[in-house]
């Protein structure tokens, strides 16, 4: 009986289909100006991997931190248009825009006064905090944020280990109108087991507003082909996720 039930699970087994999502939001495919992609060969193969996951865009978030990645409008968008060109020379069936990831920092709450910030779809903007300490004064940088017309989205919440144990910030965010952003590969456990916990907990609680790839080479992709199975992958909220609003 016992074979026969494990044959019939594994033929329904369920499958995520990422053409579900279409839009990955946060990638580093800009060759060589990040810790991501490291030439136009690479991105190529990174792009030609999405078109086959089921993606029909990528908006490519390449890293704004003052301390290591001096990057800015000017030479994210000349290596976002080298890749257009490549997309149209290879006939690569995928849109491709370029914003950033912005860190937090001095250098950020500038780009706020200045109206510098990068953004995607409607006025959003990618924001990541420190893995190591806890950010101060974001509320009131949350505040600058949104009272300059731009929707936050905080990358990969789950990441962050002076959160771990109670998604509380988030749904607090939340409340406030600041985004959820979830790593898809939080859930293979790859970042440690603390961060699949809170991944989870997110998941539960239905708070999670976009998942991404956060892809930087391509056992990135790889890691998100083989969830495909993952059964908290399949339990996201679909019709919560906003995705697919950028297509
Ligand atoms: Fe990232």
């Amino acid at each position: 009986m016992g074979f026969f039930n494990n044959l019939f699970k594994a033929k329904t087994a369920a499958y995520f289909d990422y053409t579900s999502i279409s839009v990955d939001m946060h990638s580093h495919l800009i060759p060589g100006i990040d810790d991501g992609s490291k030439s136009l060969e690479e991105t190529k193969a990174l792009l030609l991997k999405f078109v086959d996951l089921g993606y029909q865009k990528v908006i490519t978030t390449p890293h704004i931190m003052q301390d290591f990645y001096k990057n800015d409008r000017d030479n994210i968008y000349r290596g976002r248009d080298e890749v257009l060109a490549l997309i149209a020379k290879e006939n690569i069936p995928i849109k491709f825009e370029a914003a950033a990831e912005h860190f937090y920092d001095d250098a950020f709450m500038e780009r706020i006064k200045k109206k510098e910030v990068l953004t995607f779809g409607n006025q959003f903007c990618l924001l990541e905090f420190g893995f190591h300490h806890q950010p101060s004064f974001e509320d009131a940088m949350f505040f600058n944020l949104l009272s300059a017309g731009y929707q936050p989205i905080l990358a990969h919440f789950e990441r962050y280990h002076y959160f771990h144990g109670s998604i509380e910030k988030a749904l607090e965010y939340r409340e406030k109108g600041i985004s959820i952003q979830l790593n898809i590969n939080s859930l293979s456990g790859n970042y440690g087991p603390d961060v699949k916990k809170q991944a989870v907990k997110l998941i539960q609680a239905d708070a999670v507003d976009f998942i991404a790839s956060d892809c930087h080479r391509m056992s990135h992709l790889d890691m998100m082909k083989s969830l495909q199975g993952n059964e908290l992958l399949q339990k996201l909220n679909l019709t919560q996720l906003k995705n697919k609003d950028l297509l």
